[in-house]
């Protein structure tokens, strides 16, 4: 008789934005009259930019034509696009990158989940609280959290790094000594950050405890500060380190073109065992590469049209951002991030807790957002408003939410 993965029974409830999608899709289907503003999920919601349009255009003609036709792309991802990476996202910022450091993906939330593999079982994580749920599910999955206390909803095997406004949502350095530590700066869900000086005490701290980081740098286009680095590899010592996780998602609104790439530098290894050469392993065995067509959109990213248009669009999403932080201060919230990322946390007011105000936001305003305890245990009292939503519905969201 077949035996299951036993950790898929371990995970508490679905994954948050389905179980959020389930509860909008309940209250929508029983106020058909009602207009729903969605401003939970941080799904882009601006047309691909025309650089990117003309790039992909090309694409297809040339997959039409036996000449210029292409089948299986190469394991890394082609050379054109992991050229343009490392000029751009790397050299463009004085980090030796190399283009044999890039892995080229559908995205940053399959290379988040997947990347646990190379590590061993037993292997302690330490994450921030609230954090993204992919990172500590995905280990969930592979056995390596221990069990579940559902009264404090934490993992017995996990290290928990609470972020909250008590501690300006900076990490601190945990009490026992992890082996991977999962950071996603700039932050989702807080919106917030920290500075380059700040990265580098995580770079030091990594390098002396004999860990890895795995750098999250989803939102890094938003950065608007000086002092924020805009990869971990501008820290000294980061190269034997940190993998590093990369998106278009956020900075091009590919979260339905699937794009994305993870560096793994050759200097890191475990003895003289090179992670780089075990993610190209599993890289080449498990992924058969990002679509061709998907490939020249990316580098059309890198182009001057499309850096300008993106700039604009990033631009229009922070737009949105300063007039939610804004609105809901005019409204007497207590209001963090905005500044270097897409998304808006705040406290919830009169001591809801994130869920009541789910329901009182959905119910009385009509509007979605994320519940700030489905990101962690200290992400209870706390709720997320995305910015990426149109400024037509962002303006509307927050006048409902100011008439409250
Ligand atoms: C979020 O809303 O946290 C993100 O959109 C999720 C993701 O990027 O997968």
């Amino acid at each position: 008789m077949y035996k299951i993965n036993d950790n898929y029974q371990k995970l508490p409830g679905s994954y948050l934005f389905s179980t959020i999608a389930k509860k909008v899709n309940a209250y929508s289907a029983a106020n058909p009259d009602k207009k729903i503003i969605r401003l939970g999920i941080g799904d882009v919601t601006q047309p691909l930019a025309p650089a990117i349009i003309e790039a992909m255009h090309k694409a297809v003609d040339e997959m039409g034509a036996a000449e210029t036709f292409r089948g299986y792309a190469p394991d890394l991802g082609y050379e054109f696009l992991r050229n343009a990476i490392v000029k751009n996202d790397y050299q463009a910022r004085g980090c030796d990158i190399a283009a044999d450091e890039i892995f080229v993906s559908d995205g940053a939330k399959s290379d988040s989940g997947n990347i646990q593999e190379i590590f061993a079982e037993n292997n302690r994580i330490a994450v921030c609280d609230p954090v993204y749920p992919v990172y500590v599910d995905s280990n969930v999955m592979a056995g390596r959290t221990g069990t579940y206390d559902p009264k404090t909803e934490m993992w017995s095997d996990v290290i928990y790094m609470p972020c909250t406004m008590e501690n300006n949502f900076v990490p601190e350095f945990p009490k026992e000594t992890p082996d991977l530590i999962y950071l996603c700066l700039p932050n989702n869900p807080t919106g917030t950050t920290i500075t380059k000086d700040q990265l580098q005490g995580w770079v030091d701290y990594a390098n002396k405890a004999g860990a890895v980081i795995i750098y999250d740098a989803a939102y890094e286009a938003y950065i608007s500060e000086e002092n924020v680095a805009h990869s971990i590899y501008e820290c000294e010592g980061a190269k034997t380190c940190a993998i590093e996780l990369k998106s278009f998602s956020k900075n091009a609104g590919f979260t339905g073109v699937r794009l994305g790439y993870t560096v793994v530098p050759k200097e890191l290894k475990c003895g003289e065992v090179s992670l780089n050469a075990m993610w190209a392993r599993r890289h080449g065995t498990k992924f058969n590469g990002a679509p061709y067509i998907v490939q020249r959109a990316g580098e059309a990213v890198y182009s001057d049209a499309g850096k300008e248009q993106l700039k604009e669009q990033v631009a229009y999403y922070m737009k949105n951002a300063a007039t939610i932080k804004d609105g809901l201060m005019k409204a007497g919230y207590m209001v963090f991030g905005g500044v270097n990322a897409p998304y808006i946390w705040l406290k919830t007011p009169d001591q809801m807790t994130s869920w009541e105000f789910f329901d009182y936001l959905l119910e009385n305003a009509n509007v979605v957002g994320t519940p700030g305890s489905g990101f962690g245990p200290s992400g209870e009292g706390y709720f997320r408003l995305t910015a990426f939503g149109s400024y037509e519905n962002t303006l509307a969201a927050l006048e409902r939410i100011q008439k409250l």
